[in-house]
């Protein structure tokens, strides 16, 4: 049983002896000299299986959870505004955002536990979520020690820094703004989503046992009403970091015109397959970009662009019919589930890309809802799409794939390109003149070769979108510029 309890504020109490802090005999340390990404959890042995199952027990936090009031609103940013964070020294803050990886990594299982239950995340998922998180605070504190810091500028804190995340990444995402924000001396306040608060409680639990100070960092989950709204229209907010839809982000800048938005907004991605492809790579990739987290990314595959002669020419078809039936649909409880359920049930545009095909259109693998989970929905995959067609360009965020065939290359990247989106986007092809040339016309700010086109890598793959997929100066998250986009240069005026 899991209690979501309103309660006095508390810090999470380390488990009972039966709950390992890490991962099987993993020994967790500050990560000192070059950055390096943290792997994830192998669950294949069977050590990390048994340590999982541990931690998907019912063992309960008790989280403080409950909505805020304004009068919180006002405490909050008076703690922000006064808060001395600006004034620590950069080496502090990069000690403390280390610190914070480990942390992160000592909840691991606890973390992988709350999202599977709020979130329906299957645990490797989440797994490679608190990966991510870690990442975040180990680059953010190399890339801010980075000798270029050091030039001769002095990077004054823009003030306090409101984060908005999305449910579907309820740990790095929110992670990743708040660690930015706060490595660039900004207080940070989180306001999360409704669907995940517990979630984002153990991390900000783990960011304030690293010793992260409370007034640098607030914890206050209210309501999407005038409340919430008084939050990001108050002028002593400095900038907001939301990731949510391209409809939030305009909400947000109808409140308040002037605000200063770095906004990951929506995706309608597409992978292109060629003739040239290797299909069973091709195919892999496909499911998981299509169907991981049951389609809920804003970096998944909703089409994929095939040529029509390997559509025709070969099984492609029933291979990716059989690639998509074999994954197994499930209840989150289950560690075996790889689609789980929806984290709400299907909006009215879902619902219309799980039952309905339009003139043209048939199944090859057709949705089906569960009997008794209105939110649990197998994957559907619909053939026959044409380019323009209604799916083409509306972002839907659930399991349901369109296949558009093609002709030439240069109608493939057209019709990827005309969706008014341009988060991420693939292509698979073993041909060297096919990629350079598709590189060269894609336009989406994750642009992958041969690999799945989610799960961009902290570093390798600094993630975030173009054109109506992202709002503001538009550096990428675990790149090299996402830190600096929250300070301020200043030349201090030394004697001639
Ligand atoms: N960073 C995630 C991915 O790459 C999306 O937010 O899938």
């Amino acid at each position: 049983q899991l209690f979501l309890t309103a309660c006095a504020e508390q810090d999470l109490a380390p488990k009972g002896p039966r709950r390992r802090q890490n991962r099987s005999e993993e020994k967790l340390a500050i990560q000192e000299g070059p950055f390096a990404n943290c792997p994830d959890t192998d669950f294949s042995l069977p050590a990390n299986r048994e340590w999982l199952a541990w931690n998907l027990e019912p063992a309960i936090p008790v989280l403080d959870t409950a909505l805020r009031s304004a009068a919180d609103v006002e405490e909050a940013l008076l703690a922000a505004t006064s808060s001395p964070w600006p004034q620590t020294s950069q080496s502090e803050r990069a000690r403390l955002l280390r610190q914070a990886a480990v942390e992160l990594g000592n909840s691991r299982g606890q973390l992988i536990a709350i999202m599977n239950k709020e979130a329906k995340k299957a645990p490797a998922e989440g797994d490679v979520e608190v990966s991510e998180a870690i990442d975040f605070a180990n680059y953010y504190a190399h890339s801010f020690s980075d000798p270029a810091w050091q030039d001769g500028l002095a990077h004054e804190a823009i003030g306090p820094v409101v984060i908005t995340p999305p449910w579907n990444f309820p740990c790095a995402i929110p992670c990743g703004g708040i660690l930015a924000a706060l490595a660039a001396g900004n207080p940070v306040i989180i306001k999360p989503a409704p669907e995940v608060i517990a979630t984002a409680r153990v991390m900000v639990d783990a960011l304030w046992r690293a010793g992260i100070p409370r007034d640098a960092l607030q914890f206050l989950p209210l309501p999407d009403n005038e409340i919430g709204q008084s939050l990001i229209t108050d002028p002593r907010v400095a900038a907001v970091i939301l990731t949510g839809s391209s409809l939030t982000a305009d909400l947000f800048l109808g409140w308040r015109p002037d605000l200063r938005l770095f906004a990951e907004t929506s995706g309608k991605n597409s992978l292109v397959i060629t003739s040239a492809a290797d299909p069973d790579l091709a195919i892999k990739d496909l499911v998981k970009s299509a169907f991981g987290h049951s389609g809920q990314k804003c970096s998944a595959a909703s089409i994929a662009l095939v040529e029509r002669s390997l559509l025709e020419k070969t099984s492609f078809l029933t291979r990716l019919k059989d690639a998509t039936e074999s994954l197994k649909v499930g209840p989150a409880t289950d560690p075996a589930s790889i689609v789980t359920p929806l984290v709400q049930e299907p909006s009215p545009d879902l619902l219309r890309g799980l039952t309905q095909l339009d003139e043209g259109e048939s199944w090859l693998v057709e949705p089906k809802v569960d009997e008794n989970d209105p939110c649990l929905w197998s994957p559907g995959i619909r053939t026959g799409v044409k380019a323009g067609s209604w799916i083409h360009r509306s972002e839907l965020f659930g399991p349901v794939l369109a296949i558009i065939p093609f002709d030439t290359l240069e109608e493939a990247v057209t019709i990827q390109n005309d969706t008014g989106f341009g988060l991420t986007g693939g292509i698979h092809s073993l041909d060297p003149v096919e990629i350079a040339s598709w590189r060269e016309k894609v336009e989406v700010g994750n642009a992958y070769l041969n690999r799945s086109i989610t799960g961009a890598i902290v570093q390798r793959q600094p993630f975030g979108g173009w054109k109506n997929s992202s709002l503001g100066p538009g550096g990428k998250a675990g790149g090299p510029n996402y830190v600096s986009q929250f300070i301020t240069p200043r030349s201090p005026s030394l004697p001639k």
